[in-house]
């Protein structure tokens, strides 16, 4: 049937995240899932919540039920601020509240992307941040990496070929491959981006979900990066991805103008979700919580890893990450995950196929799996689904 609307060109070539299409095929069969990046419900804190959400509407009813700035609620950013001046000493008036740092994202799209404008990423990134960049006519160029993240050598080439408007980067736990960099990476990684000046987007909704190693600082914490990066960070990983709570860090003007984006998006985030969090960080233990949630997604790591390590046929390999919610295979040869996709959803398994998480050539053997939303039962039998898809 034709259509009146006539989309936007660019739009042309924007399609809905695979993740997104998979999940609906999922929650509507018995599928056990390793494809979204879904917290695990029974660890949320129902009853803290259900106390602060209380607390804001019977103490500030009418004001979480009014609009409010699009700042945020000053709660909230001085909360986040207290937070992040533990590896990076931050000021509230630095702090924007967003709704998730997907919101994050898109809006530093819409304020730093001219079409055509070029954004390097890493080989393989977050796919929705691909979407994100894409819709702001972006031209995406992919970066070159290794198990320890981003090459510095093909990030300054590419930097010098490319005069990229940002780079986007996850650093910690990074989605799909669940790798870190190390210090001595991050290090050389900041002092191409500081002797070339080109900002930095650094997204890291994961890191605070280590298992084990060292706590990695941001980059944004390196001497002289925090003027030239726009840090991203979320409660959805750490406390609930329902609130659509999450907030960025910045300085200078770059501040005003995702101010201003953000209006024109949504005017504000919703003021009970933004009260409500801020409560909860001022009276409850977040960092309890996270250590609670951290030592069962560690033993779901360990069980997944283990069971695939041990199946996996020859020439494939696996990452092994030290927090976070991913693993990422890669099969090698000519296996296309994508292909094999309906077969495994018919043996009851789901994945993510890796091609969609490519700026560049996709290497379409390659697959992610998370960890986090199934018991370690269900992650055996899982396997033992995912083997029979795939023949192994
Ligand atoms: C790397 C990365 N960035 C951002 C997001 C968006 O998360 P949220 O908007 O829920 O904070 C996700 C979610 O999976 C992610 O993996």
């Amino acid at each position: 049937m034709s259509t009146p609307f006539l989309l936007a060109s660019r739009f042309a070539g924007v399609t809905t995240s695979p993740v997104r299409d998979i999940l609906s095929v999922v929650n509507s069969r018995d599928v056990i899932s390793f494809a979204g990046g879904i917290p695990d419900a029974s660890l949320f804190e129902l009853d803290d919540f259900r106390a602060a959400f209380d607390h804001v509407l019977s103490h500030q009813g009418a004001r979480a039920l009014q609009y409010a700035t699009t700042r945020g609620e000053p709660e909230l950013l001085e909360q986040v601020a207290a937070r992040l001046s533990r590896t990076l000493p931050t000021h509230p008036d630095q702090v924007q509240v967003t709704s998730g740092s997907q919101e994050g994202i898109f809006l530093v799209g819409q304020v730093l992307i001219d079409p055509g404008d070029v954004v390097l990423v890493e080989q393989p990134t977050y796919l929705a941040a691909v979407q994100a960049f894409a819709m702001a006519g972006a031209r995406l160029v992919a970066v070159d990496t290794d198990e320890h993240g981003v090459l510095p050598d093909a990030l300054a080439a590419a930097i010098a070929g490319h005069h990229p408007k940002f780079v986007y980067l996850i650093p910690t736990f990074q989605n799909p491959t669940g790798r870190s960099m190390p210090a001595e990476r991050r290090r050389a990684v900041a002092d191409v981006l500081l002797a070339t000046g080109v900002p930095l987007l650094e997204d890291d909704p994961y890191g605070e979900l280590r298992f084990e190693g060292e706590a990695a600082l941001p980059l944004a914490s390196l001497p002289g990066m925090a003027a030239q990066t726009v840090l991203l960070n979320s409660a959805s990983k750490v406390m609930a991805p329902g609130l659509r709570v999450g907030w960025l860090r910045a300085e200078g003007d770059i501040l005003r103008s995702l101010e201003v984006a953000k209006q024109a998006v949504g005017l504000q985030s919703a003021v009970t979700d933004q009260l409500a969090v801020a409560r909860y960080l001022a009276t409850c233990d977040l960092d309890a919580h996270i250590a609670r949630v951290v030592a069962v997604y560690r033993e779901r790591r360990d069980a997944m890893s283990a069971g695939l390590a041990r199946m996996l046929p020859e020439g494939a390999s696996l990452t092994r990450p030290e927090g976070g919610m991913f693993l990422w295979a890669r099969l090698g040869g000519a296996t296309d995950t994508a292909l094999r996709l309906p077969t495994a959803v018919e043996e009851g398994v789901a994945y993510v196929p890796g091609w969609p998480f490519f700026a560049g050539e996709p290497d379409r053997s390659t697959m992610r799996l998370s960890y986090v939303t199934n018991h370690v039962d269900v992650i055996a039998e899982g396997l033992d689904r995912l083997g029979r898809a795939f023949g192994w």
